[in-house]
């Protein structure tokens, strides 16, 4: 078991820096989560912390050992990846098994280790199947089951998930979350998904562009994010921000704060709620309903142009083309400078 420290970490191919000095702390037994828009670096990042790939500057230590110039099989770290890499001509014990005859480790212990993997991620009954004869959601635990029996200090997974269906993604991260709760070992996490990072996170790493926007639990991101951005990619559908202009004439009085033209006026869409005239922040003219059963989203557009969403209890009653108000809850609102994006 071990923490991780990340001090200045860059990376550069060629003349193109994509890392630009990343400075992180993970408590030991943390599970944390990367994400960001494509192309942010949590790969690159991840891979990093695995000796997959060189840096190019400052430091990764995991535990008290900084290991920038020691080998990926020597830093006691195991990773998954999204495509399995499982080899084909090998039964899944075998599979499992590869890397600690490798590492010519004893094959009772081996034994052991390989049982006592199967029986946490419940795959005992394919130990003797060929990997082609297993679905995408039981070939992508044997590929955690491989990792498991290395016991490594940190587990890295770079979206482990993304190629399962809805519902085995539902379920295998139930798996890892109770993998973690059951191992206590530093999880590295990297997802698109909302609900993956929400749930599974202690702490959610927000990057972009090689830097980190910020780091914090799932609801601090949520109820307290630092700037714009992280304030639209925390959050589904995103927040909707509002100039003042875009804002309804009492806005200022319901919001109890004057809103200058530099802010940002930041609104969740499941903050909305429909409200008859007085006391409305913002009102949008009803373009298109979408009825999920549980809750709808209520598309609508400002007289001043702006597309914003709604989220409400029930669809609303009214015709599309009216005009509808909204108001909510002053402590609900977050107000970001137009310019530097910051929470102002
Ligand atoms: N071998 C390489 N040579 C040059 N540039 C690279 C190389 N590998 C990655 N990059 C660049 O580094 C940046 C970060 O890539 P990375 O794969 O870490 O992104 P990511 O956040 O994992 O994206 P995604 O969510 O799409 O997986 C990107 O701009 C990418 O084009
Ligand atoms: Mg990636």
């Amino acid at each position: 078991m071990a923490g991780l420290t990340l001090r200045d970490v860059r990376k550069s191919y060629g003349a193109t820096q994509v890392m630009h000095g990343v400075d992180l702390d993970i408590e030991d037994g943390e599970f944390v989560v990367f994400v960001g828009p494509s192309g942010c670096g949590k790969s690159t990042l991840l891979r990093m912390i695995a000796g997959l790939e060189e840096i190019s500057g400052g430091s990764v230590a995991i535990g008290d050992r900084e290991v920038n110039e020691v080998a990926a099989s020597k830093r006691g770290v195991a990773m998954v990846f999204q495509t399995y890499a499982l080899y084909p001509h090998m039964t899944v014990y075998k599979n499992m098994a590869f890397g600690l005859k490798q590492a010519k480790t004893d094959p009772a212990e081996i034994d052991r280790r390989v049982q006592a993997a199967a029986e946490i991620l419940q795959i005992k009954d394919y130990l003797d199947r060929s990997p082609r004869n297993l679905s995408g959601g039981q070939r992508q635990r044997v590929a955690i089951g491989r990792a498991i029996v290395r016991d490594p200090d940190v587990f890295l997974f770079d979206e482990p998930l993304s190629n399962l269906d809805a519902a085995l993604r539902v379920q295998t991260r139930l798996e890892i979350a109770r993998l973690h709760e059951r191992l206590k070992t530093t999880m590295i996490y990297v997802t698109h998904d909302q609900v993956e990072a929400m749930t599974l996170a202690d702490k959610i790493v927000v990057l972009r562009d090689g830097r980190i926007e910020q780091v914090g639990s799932p609801i601090e991101l949520y109820e307290r994010p630092n700037n714009a951005f992280v304030a639209q990619f925390i959050g589904s559908p995103k927040m909707n921000f509002f100039g003042a202009a875009d804002l309804a004439p009492t806005a200022a009085t319901t919001l109890g704060r004057a809103i200058s033209d530099k802010d940002n006026v930041g609104l969740r869409p499941e903050h909305l709620v429909p409200t008859d005239g007085a006391g409305a922040v913002v009102e949008g003219r009803l373009e298109l309903v979408e009825n999920l059963g549980e809750y709808a989203l209520v598309h609508l557009i400002t007289a001043t142009g702006v597309e914003f969403i709604a989220k409400t209890e029930k669809p609303p009653l009214q015709e599309k083309g009216s005009t509808i108000g909204f108001g909510i809850k002053p402590e609900l609102v977050h107000v970001f400078d137009k310019e530097t994006g910051l929470r102002a």
